[in-house]
């Protein structure tokens, strides 16, 4: 689990203003919430004085009450504002203490938390970490768009949610539907994939010509050419890119680690297309839907298999994605292990076939 890079934590729409929610990220309990302003907030789930949930205080739209002894927090830096049980001629220095803070931002339909690294040290006096950049963007093409999310918790790893999303042998047989393949379309395939920093990239190619929404939408868009390219970047992030013209489809994939054997996967996307059809929304959801929850399904039934840590394999080159993926994660870790810069597992473009 990879520290130092912004999660999502919570659907933005399931977080009301002066409430307050309970969120899990590598490991780490949290407390959400959003003040008055909508503004959201996250802060560790544990009070630094005898580690109360934070989650079961009471918040003002301004401060978070301790449900134990009733210290008082801001809600953006966790710093601690009131200590109720001091008389006045005790010198504690209130403002020394904080409750941990995250920083905190709201993205395209989910509110996102950035992990730092390393852990804050001592309980109760860790000021809040700044985040070095902004939260992660779903691309978008023109002014007007749609947008839809949708969410599944998943029982194994994050490194099996992650290689299970970019594994493109299980198409036939786990995705198996009339208006999209069935096994006995499979056909051998290739690929060129090139390095990008942090990741790689399945180079801009036109999709596979025997499912039917790819037909429609040529159809539709009347495009000489649809494009699509899929990028996957650390620690979690996959976006794919489908352009027709001044059409575009476009959706970034996360796969957020929980705990050590549990993690979310959370799919936003945005398009300018189907504007046409009704309830375009609603039909999106729905084959996304089947695609995650088959997704959902085929890693409940791994995970039993996964339960007695059975010898593994990765085989070239359909697997050869995940391989990269676990090159770029030691990589990382060693770049920042010895505060150089990140060799990239990729020298150059490669090749890669598969029959799928
Ligand atoms: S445990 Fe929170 S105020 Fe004491
Ligand atoms: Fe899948």
């Amino acid at each position: 689990m990879l520290k130092g890079f912004w999660y999502r934590a919570l659907p933005a729409d399931r977080v009301h203003r002066n409430q307050l929610y309970k969120a899990m990220l590598l490991e780490t309990p949290l407390v959400i919430g959003r003040d008055p302003a909508g503004h959201p907030f996250a802060l560790r789930d544990a009070c630094p004085h005898r580690g109360m949930p934070l989650h079961c205080g009471r918040f003002d739209g301004e401060q978070l009450e301790c449900s134990y002894h009733g210290w008082k927090f801001d809600v953006h830096n966790g710093q601690c504002q009131l200590i109720p049980s001091l008389t006045s001629d005790q010198k504690l220095r209130v403002d020394r203490i904080y409750a941990g803070s995250y920083p905190c931002q709201e993205q395209d339909g989910f509110i996102w938390v950035y992990v730092p690294e390393p852990a804050p040290p001592g309980a109760g006096v860790t000021k809040p970490a700044s985040a070095p950049d902004a939260a992660p963007q779903v691309e978008k093409f023109s002014e007007k768009y749609k947008l839809a999310y949708l969410t599944a918790d998943m029982p194994v790893s994050v490194d099996h949610g992650i290689i299970g999303l970019m594994d493109p042998a299980h198409g036939p047989f786990v995705h198996q539907a009339w208006w999209w393949r069935s096994r006995h379309s499979i056909h051998e395939k290739q690929k060129n994939f090139e390095p990008i920093p942090n990741g790689f990239r399945m180079s801009a190619h036109t999709p596979s010509s025997n499912s039917v929404p790819y037909k429609l939408l040529r159809l539709y868009t009347a495009a000489d050419s649809v494009t699509t390219t899929i990028d996957f970047v650390l620690p979690n992030l996959r976006s794919e890119i489908i352009r027709a013209g001044k059409y575009w489809f476009s959706s970034l994939t996360t796969v957020t680690p929980i705990t050590r054997n549990q993690c979310r996967i959370d799919v936003v996307a945005a398009w300018n297309i189907f504007g046409w059809v009704p309830f375009g929304t609603e039909l999106l959801k729905f084959v996304f839907g089947k695609f995650v929850e088959q997704d959902r399904r085929t890693m409940e039934l791994q995970a039993e298999g996964l339960k007695h840590n059975p010898h593994l394999m990765l085989i070239d080159d359909a697997d050869r994605p995940a391989k990269w993926y676990f090159q770029l994660k030691a990589a990382h870790v060693e770049a920042r292990r010895t505060g150089q810069e990140m060799k990239h597992p990729m020298a150059s473009q490669v090749t890669l076939r598969w029959r799928s």
